[in-house]
């Protein structure tokens, strides 16, 4: 049971985040206000919340501490990358260069962040 839910929940995460990337990669490609709010809101916040409770509920399964250095760091970058999003995605004519930055290197940061748990 406890190997089968594991292996569940690492899929289960890892097709939240995919949907949260792609709906980041939506939300910039688009320029469309109501193009924008529909990425945001069909893919952006879905796959945000899913990859977190996931990743709580992997966390808590696995035994890490909800304070260890991997997942509070990817917490924050994770979460950065989503206001960049939003404040992109939400209004009328905004930048899109650094917001698009910002996402970009939060995320990598979040999946470094994961891999490199053991070194952090
Ligand atoms: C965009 C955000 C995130 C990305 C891209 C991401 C990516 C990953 C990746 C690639 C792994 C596998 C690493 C490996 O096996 O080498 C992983 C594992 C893990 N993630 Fe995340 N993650 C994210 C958010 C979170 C959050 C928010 C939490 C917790 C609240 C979390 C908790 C975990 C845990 C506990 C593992 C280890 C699971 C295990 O040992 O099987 N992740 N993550």
């Amino acid at each position: 049971m406890g190997v089968e839910l594991l292996f569940a929940l690492r899929f289960a995460k890892f097709l939240a985040i995919a949907l949260f990337l792609a709906g980041l990669a939506a939300t910039f490609a688009s320029e469309r206000l109501e193009a924008k709010r529909r990425s945001v809101g069909l893919l952006v916040a879905p796959g945000f919340l899913l990859t977190w409770g996931f990743g709580f509920a992997l966390a808590m399964l696995v035994g890490h501490s909800l304070f260890a250095p991997f997942i509070l760091y990817t917490l924050l970058a994770s979460f950065v990358a989503l206001q960049a999003a939003l404040f992109y995605g939400l209004a009328e004519d905004r930048p899109r260069r650094n917001p698009l930055r910002i996402a970009v290197l939060c995320v990598i940061a979040s999946f470094y962040f994961m891999v490199y748990r053991h070194a952090l």
